[in-house]
């Protein structure tokens, strides 16, 4: 039948999209075709296009358009891990994966089915960025495509792979996203590039100086999670979305746990110094925890005084929030509240439980964070917390000072359960400053100020840092052997399980 023969033809097309050339250049550069990345994100055989025949309309200069099959995009729907998601991959062998309005219209339509199924989208970015002869009509493109990102923040799980370019007003769209997992020495995000920076100021840049993986890994915060090469990227993908709900009316997927709920270990025992001054690594103690080796850690190299990231406890899915004191004392600053009180948001959205490691001396003080605004960013945190409906655990390792304590999922912030080690130091801050401000004139006045001054000192954390000073209070629950920290975790992950969530409201005026 000739027209079955059409139709393979025609499909042959499609696949071939921008041709052997630009196919072969693409290889050249290290970099998998669009369908190639989408071949490996499904499991194998399961993933069905959508609109593979749109075209671009007539250009309104020329009259003439780029008629390729696709336009650019290849959109469907697939299985991953045996669940249903829903995925874009930008083309660039198809005029530079530059969005037009077609290729715009089919990602707003296939984002709008994910939404509609209730299933998680994830774009493979690869792109020019906005399809310059189409005018007005690519950024309607873009237009679409943020509305739904934004509207759809909270509902399905959005993840971006920025696999080439992202440039220009494309970079917000991955912005809106929950995750932005980005490909080493290929793929770059700037709102303005190096040739538009040189004409303005005149400083010279290249495109990874410039926003590189490196840059928005360790330095603007922009993006979680970073890979060798395309493949590496989308195992990372794959992997984070078992660890997530398909939209924000389901749990996380539970595995049954390898690692013995029950497992105690010993060398937390041993874990916090007894001299206050000397750190010990928080990545060390959450991995004894957690069930073994299931702890993705998000944003690692961005406000290292903050850990974030995604684990398994006992099976079930867990964010983990903590502070780690062998990186600046694990203090509080703008970055690291910004770091923490998305993920904080990004929890709460998908039903995954919080999980708050405290070793925290405080906020930063100094001018450079108060005039950039420490207050405002930190006020994020604690907003973040408060309205926050999962359950709320925390554990106090050693310092919880002042306003670290208070915002980090303490108890009467709406933290539903906080445990303390032996090692913890609940106060308004630690034994030096305090003793200073309460016995200045005492210390001025002694026959041996020095003497004085370290006996207050000591005074003050016998009487101050300890557990036993909260728990007598009712702002810790139990003070437990940090041994015991998995179990005591897992019994009370269980013992929350169908806590009910808020009243309703339009929404909250988080600060910004
Ligand atoms: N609109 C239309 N076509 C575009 C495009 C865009 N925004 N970006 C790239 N292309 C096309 C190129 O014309 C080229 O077409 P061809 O294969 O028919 O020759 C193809 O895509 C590949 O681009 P090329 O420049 O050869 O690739 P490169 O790897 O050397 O450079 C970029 C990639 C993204 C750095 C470069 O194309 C670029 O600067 N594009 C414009 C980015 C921009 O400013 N976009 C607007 C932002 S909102």
């Amino acid at each position: 039948d000739p027209r079955i023969l059409e139709l393979r033809a025609m499909r042959e097309k499609v696949r071939l999209a921008g041709g052997e050339e630009r196919i072969a250049r693409q290889h050249a550069r290290g970099k998998l075709t669009a369908r190639e990345r989408i071949e490996l994100l499904f499991d194998p055989g399961t993933f069905h296009e959508l609109e593979p025949y749109v075209q671009q309309r007539d250009d309104v200069l020329t009259g003439q358009a780029d008629k390729t099959y696709g336009d650019g995009v290849i959109t469907g729907f697939g299985q991953i891990g045996g669940r249903v998601v829903y995925a874009y991959a930008q083309d660039f062998t198809v005029q530079g994966g530059s969005l037009g309005e077609m290729h715009g219209h089919k990602i707003a339509r296939v984002m709008d089915l994910a939404a509609a199924a209730g299933a998680p989208i994830v774009g493979l970015i690869d792109s020019g960025g906005a399809r310059i002869q189409e005018g007005v009509r690519s950024l309607g493109g873009y237009a679409q495509v943020f509305l739904r990102n934004a509207r759809y923040s909270g509902v399905i799980p959005q993840i971006s792979l920025i696999m080439g370019p992202c440039a220009g007003g494309a970079s917000y769209s991955p912005a809106v996203t929950d995750l932005i997992i980005m490909v080493e020495k290929q793929s770059y995000m700037f709102l303005t590039g190096p040739d538009v920076i040189k004409a303005v100021t005149g400083e010279v840049v290249d495109f990874e100086t410039l926003g590189g993986a490196d840059v928005h890994l360790g330095i603007s915060g922009l993006a979680h999670l970073k890979a060798a090469h395309d493949q590496e990227a989308i195992a990372l993908c794959r992997r984070v979305l078992s660890y997530l709900p398909a939209n924000s009316l389901e749990n996380p997927p539970y595995v049954p746990p390898e690692d013995d709920p029950n497992r105690m270990d010993e060398a937390l025992n041993s874990m916090v110094p007894l001299d206050p001054t000397v750190p010990y690594s928080m990545h060390e103690v959450i991995a004894r925890i957690v069930d073994h080796g299931t702890f993705i850690e998000l944003q690692p190299t961005f406000a290292q005084n903050a850990i974030i990231g995604l684990a398994r406890l006992g099976g079930n899915v867990i964010g983990i929030v903590a502070q780690e004191p062998a990186v600046m004392a694990g203090v509080l600053d703008i970055d690291s509240s910004d770091k923490i009180a998305r993920f904080v948001r990004f929890c709460d959205a998908f039903n995954i439980p919080l999980i708050t490691f405290v070793d925290s001396p405080g906020f930063l003080p100094g001018t450079d964070q108060e005039h950039r605004g420490v207050i405002r960013h930190g006020a994020k945190v604690l907003y973040a917390y408060s309205v926050a409906t999962v359950p709320k655990i925390s554990v106090i390792t050693r310092k919880a000072y002042g306003g670290a304590y208070v915002v980090l999922s303490s108890k009467f912030m709406g933290g539903d359960l906080a445990f303390a080690w032996p090692s913890a130091e609940i106060a308004v801050m630690g034994p030096e400053g305090a003793v200073n401000i309460l016995f200045r004139k005492q210390i001025e006045s002694a026959d041996d100020p020095a003497q004085e001054r370290a006996r207050l000192v000591e005074e003050y954390r016998q009487r101050f840092l300890t557990p036993y000073a909260a728990a007598s209070a009712g702002y810790v629950d139990d003070v437990i052997e940090p041994r015991e920290t998995r179990p005591k975790l897992i019994a009370a992950l269980q013992a929350l399980r169908e806590k009910s969530t808020s009243p309703l409201r339009k929404h909250g005026n988080l600060p910004l």
